[in-house]
């Protein structure tokens, strides 16, 4: 017998993805670097489905019915090179190899190419939803050759979560880095989500005076309604947690330093490549820098600033529904920018990424998975072009209600001195957006004056120039 699939790199992602494999009724050869780790994975896993232990690549490679279809997922970076040259000479063309880790699209582009003179497919895929995704059905993100989805694509169908209309979570984003780009903005918009969560958490806490146990029901609540997501679950979740030692609530025994491994950092560099703002996004990423520079906070703890004094009861229930506006439309923000980012790449790279079908695949298994999903979906299929999500009328509805909210609640943080960078930048991308005029047209003057840099004009065609050292009479350029 032959296995249909194979997975090397064995630790818990690759664990959960083979054992997701097997009981789906593939037969699935599996490897690792360490034969411990294969043999216990079939020790206590073979019961699931059809697994052939391989202990050496070689083995593992002829288990592969052909054309093989080889899925890496070991850490990003020199892992992953260093297992596709382990792999790559043993391979013949029309095989594939997926890489199923957080690789970055740079090395996937350069993977792919390097592995196409040989005729191998390289398809970079995105895979989220955690351990419990891995194994019970993640959202799928492949790159790569179109070939290759059609081999692949039915397979990863059945394993991949399905969305509430039973439409499996994943779809062919595009060739090369398609797919690790379409997960890397992933991770930036899960970074914004996590950060306006936060935001809200911290005003309803410091402003509205709520404990976290209240806050966690006031997030169940939220989670009934359009904010509906497995984000805002899971706070509710971890608010309402209590430490077994101290008996405090948990978030308060937690340190106050948020970490990352990079996705989210990758989804802001690129985005200054692209050009494209994400600037709430950004803030999320600074976010949790700031946090973590233990010592800088340390020695501003004497900084003057108002402490946030809590409200009455009445008033601390009608500010939680304006933080529940607030966060709603700094959350289309931040999806709007994310969205462009995806467009800006695919445009850039040739990729012709289809935006409807990325929010359709989000809608179930990662981590951003939300019923808001669904909705954007909808407005891409009801205008594939849409410049922006701000343009879907239904946004910009919801928007427009939102706003008097949204706003009074910077007001209050502003007040309060509760920082709230994601609220703040998500509220003036879209007042710069909607605004007649904005001041770059100073910028531009200022460039021209110290720098002749030129500028246009508002009435004319051409570039120009003012001699502000001179007459100051205007030249063309
Ligand atoms: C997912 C997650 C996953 C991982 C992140 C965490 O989609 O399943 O995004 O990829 O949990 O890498 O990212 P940080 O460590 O950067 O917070």
């Amino acid at each position: 017998t032959s296995a249909q699939i194979g997975v090397t790199g064995l630790a818990v992602m690759g664990r959960n993805l083979a054992r997701n494999f097997a009981r789906n009724g593939y037969t699935v050869a599996v490897h690792n670097r360490t034969v411990s780790r294969t043999k216990a994975l079939v020790k206590e896993f073979g019961h699931e489905g059809d697994f052939i232990a391989a202990e050496t690549a070689e083995e593992f490679v002829a288990a592969l019915e052909r054309p093989r279809r080889l899925v890496i997922m070991v850490k990003a970076g020199e892992p992953t090179d260093a297992v596709i040259q382990e792999f790559a000479p043993l391979l013949e063309p029309g095989d594939m190899i997926i890489d199923g880790g957080n690789a970055h699209f740079a090395d996937t582009r350069r993977r792919e190419r390097d592995l196409r003179e040989r005729g191998v497919h390289f398809v970079g895929t995105g895979i989220s939803g955690g351990e419990e995704g891995a194994l019970h059905g993640p959202s799928i993100m492949p790159g790569g050759s179109k070939e290759s989805y059609e081999s692949l694509g039915p397979m990863l169908e059945k394993i991949s979560a399905k969305a509430a209309d039973g439409a499996p979570c994943v779809t062919h984003c595009g060739p090369d880095g398609a797919g690790h780009f379409v997960k890397m903005v992933h991770n930036g918009i899960e970074y914004a989500d996590m950060q306006l969560i936060g935001e809200a958490y911290q005003l309803l806490r410091d402003v509205a005076g709520y404990t976290p146990a209240q806050i966690a029901d006031i997030f169940r609540t939220w989670n009934t309604g359009r904010l509906d997501s497995y984000l805002i679950e899971i706070t509710a979740e971890v608010l309402s947690h209590v430490d077994a030692a101290t008996g405090k609530p948990f978030v308060d025994v937690v340190v106050d330093q948020a970490e990352q491994k990079g996705t989210g950092r990758w989804t802001v560099q690129i985005a200054l490549d692209l050009g494209v703002p994400v600037s709430g996004i950004a803030e999320a990423v600074f976010a949790r820098s700031l946090s973590g520079h233990a010592a800088l906070r340390e020695a501003s703890r004497g900084l003057a600033g108002p402490t946030a004094s809590a409200l009455s009861e009445s008033e601390a229930a009608a500010f939680a529904d304006r933080v529940e506006q607030a966060l709603y439309a700094s959350k289309i923000v931040s999806y709007t920018q994310g969205f462009h980012e995806i467009a800006a790449g695919s445009e850039e790279y040739g990729w012709d990424i289809d935006l409807g079908a990325i929010s359709a695949i989000w809608r179930g298994g990662c981590i951003i998975r939300a019923a808001f999903l669904d909705r954007i979906r909808a407005a891409y299929g009801a205008r594939p072009d849409l410049p922006s999500l701000l343009s879907d009328e239904t946004f910009a509805r919801e928007i427009a209600a939102a706003q008097d909210d949204w706003r009074e609640v910077l007001v209050a943080a502003v007040r309060q001195g509760v920082p709230t960078p994601g609220f703040a930048a998500a509220l003036a991308y879209y007042d710069a957006l909607r605004a007649e005029r904005l001041p770059a047209a100073l910028t531009q003057a200022q460039r021209d004056f110290f720098g002749a840099h030129t500028y246009r004009r508002v009435d004319r065609d051409g570039a120009f120039h003012t001699l502000w050292g001179g007459d100051r009479n205007e030249v063309s350029a």
